[in-house]
């Protein structure tokens, strides 16, 4: 049997990168998958992927998650498509980087709203049809939202990924009297297109920080999506509140 045989998974930002990978994998272990994306084109692109694997997909382009109104409407709609939701996967997100005296203040709001904001939003609207069925939540984080870097200027990141951090806590408090569970996934590099420059390029210090990961290689999509479908599941009927972080060991370094 599928491990998500028959749930009704919506996933935001399946566009492109870990959203897409969770759309091809949560498809391909039986759910009825409702992804949006910003992105119409990327979002049709992984539609077509997913349908010509085998899978059960609806997606709903140019949806910007980031306006409560919006993604509120998103989520009704989408919930109507299968007649419910078991799973809400909050992958989206947009952000900005700049050292702390010269991030624009429209910089910082921009990324506590397309990072944060846009979980509560989503949440919020989704959580009358998740009540009705004891469903799941799977909120990615960051490692970002733990820590300080001396590579990047993530502060705005990092406060926004912490409070989805801990925005999962509370919701598996409040949720757990419901059946609501509520997961949140931080991952540590995962080459995706939005960080393949990266990959390619790796600026002395970030290349330093790589060759001291204790698996020695830097993540991929499907190490995060395995997880999440293990979470997602029926198998994880006791996990609540977790924030599981997927970095091949870098943050248990000294
Ligand atoms: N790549 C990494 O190294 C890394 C590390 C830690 C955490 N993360 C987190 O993992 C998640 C996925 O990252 P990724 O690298 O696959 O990102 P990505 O940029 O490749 O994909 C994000 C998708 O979300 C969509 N999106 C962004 N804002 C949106 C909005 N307002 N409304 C609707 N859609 C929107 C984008 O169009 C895109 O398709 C993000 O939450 C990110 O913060 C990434």
């Amino acid at each position: 049997m599928a491990r998500l045989h028959n749930k009704v998974a919506l996933i935001t930002g399946i566009g492109g990168g870990m959203g897409r990978e969770a759309a091809r994998r949560f498809a391909a272990e039986g759910a009825k998958v409702v992804g949006c994306d910003i992105n119409a084109q990327g979002l049709d692109e992984t539609v077509r992927i997913v349908r010509e694997e085998g899978g059960e997909i609806t997606g709903i382009g140019g949806v910007d998650l980031s306006d409560a109104a919006t993604s509120a409407r998103w989520i009704d709609d989408a919930a109507a498509v299968y007649g419910g939701i078991d799973i809400l996967y909050n992958n989206a997100s947009i952000q900005r980087f700049g050292p702390i005296d010269e991030l624009a203040v429209g910089d910082w709001e921009l990324t506590i709203r397309g990072e944060l904001s846009i979980v509560f939003y989503a949440v919020r609207a989704a959580w009358k049809h998740l009540k009705a069925r004891g469903g799941v939540i799977v909120n990615i984080g960051s490692v970002a939202g733990t820590r300080g870097v001396e590579f990047m200027p993530q502060n705005v990141h990092g406060a926004a990924k912490a409070g989805v951090i801990n925005l999962t806590q509370q919701l598996a408090v409040e949720g757990g009297p419901h059946g609501i569970r509520a997961i949140c996934i931080s991952p540590g590099f995962i080459e995706t297109p939005a960080t393949r420059f990266l990959v390619e390029d790796p600026p002395p210090a970030i290349k330093a920080t790589w060759d001291r990961i204790p698996l020695r290689r830097v993540g991929q999509p499907d190490d995060i999506v395995n997880a999440a479908v293990f979470l997602a599941s029926d198998e994880a009927t006791w996990i609540t509140g977790v924030n599981l972080v997927i970095d091949g060991g870098s943050s248990v370094l000294g």
